[in-house]
């Protein structure tokens, strides 16, 4: 078997990597099972995933565990997948401490059942001090709903003319996002091959490099982890320029 992690280049590794954890309902449907043995299932890769970036210090990882969207589906998957957060937190909430991990949520957080509001928020700051991998989980979330609140924010600030209409740039707008601690995803990956980005960082995925599996998110580990790795560091991002301007100027292909 190919040591996969040994051909990363450590020296160009993204700082921050956004996954869409999707299939977990296809995975258990091709087993005979309920959709909601995928959840459990996928908790295991969430778990994995964690300890691979951790290992490989990678500063950020925003995980889509739910959607805005996902409060349509039937009330049971909806009830099902709170109590597996609120239980997998309270599980791994001392490990994750351990291992120097700082969790953070983004989305609707109120939106969410009191009880898992009261795990996350008792989690994030038992871990608030931590220093090693930034654990963000996109819970209740919707770009276009973040987006819409960073407008209110500075339609606010405007209208309390504490904020003029011209110094609103992308720094300024960025401040105004649930994401505003987090820099830039430079890689997003998908898995089960559905190329789609589903209201995910719209704003803040403007650069990333993305990655598509056709592997259902149960299935995702850190072989698949450090294969989307060496995708990534195969490809020249040039942000607009030509490839002959990256070359001359030698700018690091990260
Ligand atoms: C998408 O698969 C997955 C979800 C909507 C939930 C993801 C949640 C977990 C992996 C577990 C909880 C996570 C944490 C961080 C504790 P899908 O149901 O849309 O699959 P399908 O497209 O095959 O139907």
């Amino acid at each position: 078997m190919t040591d996969l992690l040994a051909q990363v280049d450590r020296s160009r590794l993204p700082r921050h990597i956004a996954i869409i954890m999707d299939g977990n309902g296809r995975w258990a449907r091709d087993r005979g099972e309920d959709r909601v043995y995928g959840h459990y299932e996928g908790v295991i890769s969430v778990r994995e995933i964690v300890d691979a970036c951790g290992a490989l210090d990678i500063g950020f990882l925003t995980l889509y565990a739910f959607s805005a969207e996902n409060w349509n589906r039937p009330k049971a998957e909806v009830d099902a997948l709170m109590e597996l957060l609120v239980n997998t937190i309270r599980k791994e909430a001392d490990d994750l401490n351990k291992n120097n991990v700082r969790l953070h949520v983004i989305g609707d957080f109120v939106s969410l059942p009191e009880l898992a509001q009261k795990e996350m928020g008792e989690a994030m700051e038992m871990t608030a001090a931590n220093t090693g991998l930034n654990l963000i989980l996109a819970l209740s979330y919707s770009s276009r709903l973040e987006i819409l609140g960073a407008t209110k924010k500075l339609a606010e600030m405007v209208a309390g003319g504490i904020l003029a209409p011209d110094d609103i740039n992308e720094e300024v707008f960025q401040r105004c996002l649930d994401t505003a601690m987090f820099p830039d995803p430079e890689l997003m990956i998908r898995t089960s091959g559905e190329n789609r980005i589903s209201n995910f960082l719209l704003y803040q995925l403007a650069y990333a490099e993305l990655y598509f599996t056709p592997v259902h998110w149960p299935d995702f580990r850190k072989d698949n982890l450090y294969e989307a790795l060496l995708d990534y560091q195969r490809r020249e991002r040039r942000f607009g320029k030509t490839s002959e301007q990256i070359q001359k100027n030698n700018v690091p292909n990260v």
